[in-house]
Parts: C-alpha cells; sequence; structure tokens
C-alpha cells in the first residue's frame, strides 16, 4: 500500500475539486438558511410608519402637575424644538399650547378650574398651585462679596426670620465661617419673608441689624412656607450662579441639623476629580410613593402628582460639588415646581441622569438614643437631625477638642 503522501496528482486534485463543492453548497445552504431567518424575521418585525406623530401617541396625563411636566418635556425636545422654531407647518398637539396667564407671577386662574377637587383641597396646595410658575422674586438682603475668596465649602443653611437663636448656634459653632481645617469655609442663611397676614410680628429691624453685624443673611421677598421651599431652593441656585460660581462644594441643610464640618472637609479633600465633579450625598430615599393620607405633612392629592419619585437626598443636609450646582440651576428651568424641595431636587438630577449617593454619615432621622451623649460617635458623623442651639454649643467642642481620645 502507498502512503497517501505519495498520491498521484491527478487523484488529489479531483480530491481537492470535491472538497471544495461541498464546501461551496455548504456556503449556499447557510447563507439561504439565514436569508430566511432574516427575512422571516423582519417580516414579523416590520418598523410600523406611525399614523400619528409621537406625541399624539401617549396619552396625556390627568394629573396637574404630571401634565405640566409633559408640556415641559415637549417643549424641550429637540425634534420638537425643531418643527416650533422652523415655523414648519407639522400640526402640535394643542396641549402645547399654554394657556396660562402671559406672566407668570400672575396667579394662575386655569388652575381652580382644571383640578376637579381644588376646592376641598388644603388651603397650602391652593397657594402653591396658584403661584406654582413663578421663579422671580426680588432680593431684599445680598451679600455681593461674600465668595470673593474662593469658598472650599459654601455652608447654605435653610433658615426662618425668627430663628435668631438658631442662626447664632450655627455660626459659634459648626458654621463658623473662615478658615477651618485649613480650607475656606463661607456661610449663607437663606430667608424668605414674613408677611403680616401670616401674624408675624414685624422683625425687619431686629433682621436688619443682624444681616449688618454678620453680613451672612440672604432674603428674597416671598412667603417663607413649607412648600415654598423649592423656591427657595431654586432662588438660592439662581444665586449661586450669579455670586458663587466657583465654590467647590455646597453643603445645604436646614438650621437644625449638626454638621460635623471638620469630618465633612475630610471626606472632601479625599475625593478623586471624577468623583468630585458630579458629587452629591446624603441620606437618600428611594422607591418613595407620595403619601395620600391628608393629614400627613407630606401629603400629595392624586389630582395633582401620580407616580414614583426619583431617589432623592433627605432635605435636612446634603453634600454636592459646585460644579453640579451649576448644572441643577440649568436643569431646573425644565421641572415644574414641586411642593417637596428634596425631591424636587431629585427630579432636577434625574433629569440630568444622576442618581444621589448614599453616605452613612447623613443621619437626617437622628442616631441611638444610647449615641446622643457619645462625643466620639458624633466626631465620625457627617450630620445629624435634629438639634437645639442648646445642643449644638455642647456638642461642638466633642468634634473640636483635641485632647479627647477616641483611638
Ligand atoms: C395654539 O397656538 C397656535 C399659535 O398661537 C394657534 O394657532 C392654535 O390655534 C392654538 N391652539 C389652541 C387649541 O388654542
Ligand atoms: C494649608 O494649606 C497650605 C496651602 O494650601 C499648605 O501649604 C499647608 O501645608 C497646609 N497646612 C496644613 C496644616 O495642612
Ligand atoms: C409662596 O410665595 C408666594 C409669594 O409670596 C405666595 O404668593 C404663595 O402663596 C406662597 N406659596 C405658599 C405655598 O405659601
Ligand atoms: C446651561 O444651559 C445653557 C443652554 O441651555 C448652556 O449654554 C450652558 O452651558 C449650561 N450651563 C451649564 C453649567 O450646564
Amino acid at each position: 500500500m502507498q502512503s497517501r503522501g505519495n498520491m498521484p496528482v491527478a487523484r488529489r486534485k479531483v480530491r481537492m475539486l470535491c472538497v471544495m463543492m461541498m464546501l461551496n453548497i455548504f456556503v449556499c445552504v447557510l447563507m439561504g438558511v439565514s436569508w430566511n431567518l432574516r427575512h422571516n424575521k423582519s417580516d414579523s418585525q416590520k418598523i410600523k410608519i406611525p399614523s400619528k406623530r409621537f406625541w399624539h401617541q401617549h396619552e396625556l396625563s390627568k394629573t396637574f402637575w404630571n401634565k405640566e411636566q409633559q408640556r415641559l418635556d415637549l417643549l424641550h425636545n429637540p425634534i420638537v424644538n425643531s418643527f416650533i422654531s422652523s415655523d414648519s407647518l407639522v400640526e402640535l398637539p394643542d396641549w402645547l399650547n399654554d394657556t396660562g396667564p402671559l406672566n407668570p407671577c400672575e396667579q394662575d386662574y386655569r388652575v381652580p378650574t382644571q383640578i376637579l377637587d381644588y376646592n376641598s383641597l388644603p388651603q397650602r396646595f391652593q397657594d402653591f398651585l396658584l403661584y406654582m410658575r413663578c421663579r422671580t422674586y426680588p432680593m431684599l438682603i445680598n451679600q455681593l462679596h461674600i465668595c470673593d475668596e474662593k469658598p472650599f465649602l459654601l455652608l447654605a443653611v435653610k433658615s426662618l426670620i425668627p430663628h435668631f437663636d438658631r442662626r447664632q448656634a450655627i455660626r459659634e459653632t459648626w458654621g463658623r465661617a473662615g478658615v477651618i481645617a485649613n480650607q475656606t469655609v463661607v456661610t449663607v442663611f437663606l430667608l424668605g419673608n414674613t408677611l403680616a397676614v401670616d401674624h408675624f410680628p414685624d422683625l425687619v429691624g431686629m433682621l436688619g441689624h443682624e444681616a449688618a453685624l454678620h453680613k451672612d443673611l440672604l432674603q428674597w421677598d416671598y412667603r417663607d412656607t413649607f412648600f415654598n421651599l423649592t423656591l427657595k431652593e431654586v432662588l438660592f441656585l439662581e444665586w449661586f450662579s450669579q455670586n458663587c460660581p466657583h465654590a467647590k462644594y455646597i453643603l445645604k441643610g436646614d438650621d437644625d441639623v449638626f454638621v460635623n464640618t471638620l469630618r465633612v472637609i475630610d471626606h472632601l479633600e479625599g475625593l478623586s476629580e471624577v468623583k468630585a465633579k458630579d458629587l452629591f450625598i446624603g441620606d437618600v430615599i428611594s422607591n418613595a410613593y407620595p403619601h395620600r393620607d391628608r393629614k400627613l405633612k407630606y401629603f400629595i392629592p392624586e389630582s395633582v402628582f401620580e407616580g414614583q419619585y426619583p431617589p432623592y437626598a433627605g432635605g435636612g443636609g446634603y453634600l454636592f460639588s459646585g460644579e453640579l450646582a451649576l448644572r441643577l440651576y440649568n436643569i431646573s428651568q425644565q421641572v415644574v415646581f414641586y411642593p417637596i424641595d428634596d425631591v424636587y431636587t431629585g427630579m432636577c438630577l434625574k433629569k440630568l441622569g444622576l442618581v444621589p449617593e448614599v453616605h452613612s454619615g447623613f443621619k437626617t432621622f437622628d442616631i441611638e438614643e444610647k449615641n446622643r451623649y457619645n462625643p466620639c460617635i458624633h466626631r465620625g458623623l457627617m450630620l445629624v437631625h435634629s438639634r437645639t442651639p442648646q445642643e449644638m454649643l455642647t456638642i461642638w467642642p466633642w468634634i473640636t477638642q483635641p485632647e479627647l481620645d477616641c483611638q
């Protein structure tokens, strides 16, 4: 027998031909099968040319906030926008027309008729809804040069005019402005106004004195209520963009929280550039829905809002970057005001494609009772809610005393 290697040349050629032909057939069959597969697939998944424009397909929400937001979303949609600005003959949906008053700060006359249960809603909702679209109020007290020395950390404290003692306690403790831990810290207190119709005594003189003495008050002329906290938030972001845009970080909190400023600065100094840019940390609440129990402070009627809340950091206090604050102010123009300020900030973050990050050092629901007087526990915290002015003065030395040994 001859070995294979010595096969005559002619026979070898025939064999090669056969193999090639087989291969060809195989490839042809494969192609046919796959073409068939693809063909069948595209038959069943054929792209349907819509008979209606895409803005007609989605049903318009029945709840007031969602409907207003749908309109804003559509107006800021680049495709729709190009139709609007190009004066084309494309028919836009009727509901895209803003039928409210031309001046957004005039009472919105549509509200009582568009919200069926308007007359039975709690007064604070009626107040909120009537002026929900107004975002401009004059400043009564400003501090134009407070950020001249670019702060590393800006402490922005939501306060109310009568809370003189809380502000003073903050100035003497965690909100002490100046150079702290080798970083520039600036503190501002955010105030609205007290109206005589709400039976407030006249505090203008005392406030003027405080403003002159400490030069750390920012005040706008609107009625300072719980449901106007979103307004406070956006007015602050506007002020920040205009007066303090180079501050590296912002801690925004209530005047009844205790902040461990040293721990906060320490945390911030340890951040990488990437992490620092989009920083937004706090006590994050996820998967929340609006409360439907009328007796609750956070009650939201079904006729006003439907849907899930985005993840949001509890408004007691959260920490974010100055760069992100500028973007938040920008995007807030595209988000309809919501009566709960921290949920609103969550909505703005969501629109930016960001998610607030949980940090276990933010205790907006307080710490365990047994740790309340433990100095070392407090050294590890970033923020705790709530504390009285006297408690703040008690806790601050725990943070700053070098002789305290927490190993
Ligand atoms: C919407 O506004 C356009 C332009 O102002 C107008 O032509 C149209 O009639 C309005 N539609 C409704 C339903 O008001
Ligand atoms: C404080 O900051 C300055 C300049 O940034 C630096 O030179 C100095 O070493 C810092 N001091 C401490 C104690 O960190
Ligand atoms: C918010 O402030 C404006 C301006 O003072 C006022 O008209 C409105 O009623 C306030 N809203 C609430 C919910 O208090
Ligand atoms: C804000 O938006 C405007 C245009 O809408 C854009 O030019 C600007 O760069 C934005 N600023 C920030 C900080 O995102």
